[in-house]
């Protein structure tokens, strides 16, 4: 009963459209491409203009009537709607139509459900399908038992079945989120032990099928885990990258953006989400190949926003130059940082564009200098060797001779208030005077 939607569904779409709601015909490919994404096949799409929309069915009842006929004629056994509908419009659809419908919430978490690839991304899809379910619950399924014939004779067993629904799903329900929540906590002291060892984060975020996925193979490819404990024991969709002039980072794939992504998804995806909102610098991808890819980041910006990611400083990569005319190349602000990327994650062309990219954004320029410490310096020696900046050292009656080599971003935070620290202090100042 937790599954509604099954593979290999035969589906009639239902397409609702105001005036002036931009483009229908764009709108309506890109819903049959999550239909097919959800594993569904489509018999037949039917636009529906709604100007007043009708509080039984949404869609006005003489549009009902033509979907009730094609789901006759074609013996679909699902209607998918390309909006979001009352637990009673979809009661009533699926009463009239005779075919189990699904709105777009649903779908949108079907394939959400399909996606998730961490533990934790899988307990929060599967927590925000029962939150859904639970509201399409609660008023009853009774109307398949009203179809037998009169609600009143077939109240009593409809009502136990629905009793007992309600209690294994508020059952399953408690179970998720107190799994969930521990989950969290093991994940906060995953991210708190990254910070503490300064490693630059990077999460990736985009419209669907911008090509994140494609890019953080990309980036990630030969990655060695095992052998790193920080890195082991992370998340699948979290990875190490290497080869960065700043050091390593870790990089967080995050689930793809879709247009009127529902408010309570939104919600309920806030932890996966973290990652984004943790982030040091997100790569926002964009596929270079479509037209509406301006209106699309608007999208990606303000779900950031609405989960606390909107201040967080953006490299926009535009995706699949391959399609366009158009060859690798860094764009830079006025400031001479990176701005955008022009690259294919499947062709690799522009790649390296990108690593000297994020090794500039995350890690500032490299500082490699000699520095003399006393051998009263130990605390500064034991910091500077944890962040793993120092190259090569020897020691002798006078103290320490180290080749320090990092990124500035790593040892500015090491510079204490002891009385060592003017050397270290004056080690970046001068090294920023130099170049
Ligand atoms: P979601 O998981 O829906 O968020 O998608 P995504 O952003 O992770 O996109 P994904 O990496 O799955 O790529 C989407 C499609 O674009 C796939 O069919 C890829 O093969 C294709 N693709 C990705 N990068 C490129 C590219 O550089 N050039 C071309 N031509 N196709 C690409």
């Amino acid at each position: 009963m937790f599954d509604r939607q099954k593979k290999g569904d035969r589906a009639v779409l239902v397409l609702p459209h105001s005036r002036g709601e931009g483009d229908a015909v764009r709108r309506g490919e890109e819903f049959a491409e999550l239909v097919r994404s959800a594993g569904a096949e489509i018999l037949a799409s039917i636009p529906a203009r709604v100007e007043a929309p009708n509080p039984r069915f949404y869609i006005g009842s003489g549009k009902a009537d033509e979907v009730a006929e094609a789901v006759r004629a074609l013996e679909a056994d699902l209607v998918l709607v390309d909006h979001v509908l009352s637990p009673v419009q979809e009661r009533n659809l699926e009463k009239h139509l005779k075919a189990r419908v699904v709105d777009r919430a649903g779908l949108i978490l079907d394939i959400f459900a399909q996606r998730a690839r961490s533990h934790e991304g899988k307990l929060e899809v599967e927590l925000a399908q029962l939150k859904h379910l639970a509201t399409r619950l609660v008023r009853g399924w009774t109307h398949l038992d009203a179809q037998r014939g009169g609600a009143i004779g077939n109240r009593g067993p409809g009502e136990t079945q629905l009793e007992t629904d309600r209690r294994l799903l508020a059952e399953r329900v408690k179970m998720l989120t107190k799994r969930l929540e521990k989950v969290q906590v093991q994940r906060d002291q995953q991210r708190r032990a990254r910070l503490r060892n300064t490693v630059p984060r990077v999460a990736l975020v985009g419209y669907t099928n911008a090509g994140k996925s494609t890019l953080f193979n990309a980036l990630t490819a030969g990655a060695v885990y095992a052998a790193d404990q920080l890195f082991a024991t992370l998340d699948p969709t979290v990875r190490k990258i290497d080869g960065l002039s700043c050091g390593p980072a870790v990089i967080a794939d995050t689930v793809g953006f879709i247009r009127e992504l529902p408010h309570d998804l939104v919600a309920a995806f806030r932890a996966t989400l973290a990652e984004a909102r943790d982030a040091d610098l997100l790569i926002h991808v964009s596929d270079a190949a479509d037209e509406e890819r301006e209106l699309l980041a608007r999208v990606v910006n303000s779900v950031l926003e609405e989960i606390g990611a909107g201040d967080v400083p953006q490299l926009s990569v535009m995706n699949k130059v391959d399609l366009v005319e158009t060859e690798p190349r860094v764009d830079r602000g006025d400031d001479g940082k990176p701005r955008q990327v022009w690259l294919s994650a499947a062709t690799g062309a522009g790649l390296d564009g990108l690593r000297v990219a994020l090794g500039e954004l995350l890690g500032g320029e490299r500082i490699r200098a000699g520095l003399e410490l006393p051998l009263s310096a130990g605390r500064l020696h034991a910091r500077l060797k944890a962040a793993g900046a120092i190259a090569a050292e020897q020691v002798d009656e006078l103290g320490w001779h180290l080749d320090i080599d990092a990124p500035r971003s790593v040892l500015a935070p090491l510079v204490g208030d002891d009385a060592h620290s003017g050397s270290l202090r004056e080690l970046i100042g001068q090294d920023q005077a130099d170049h």
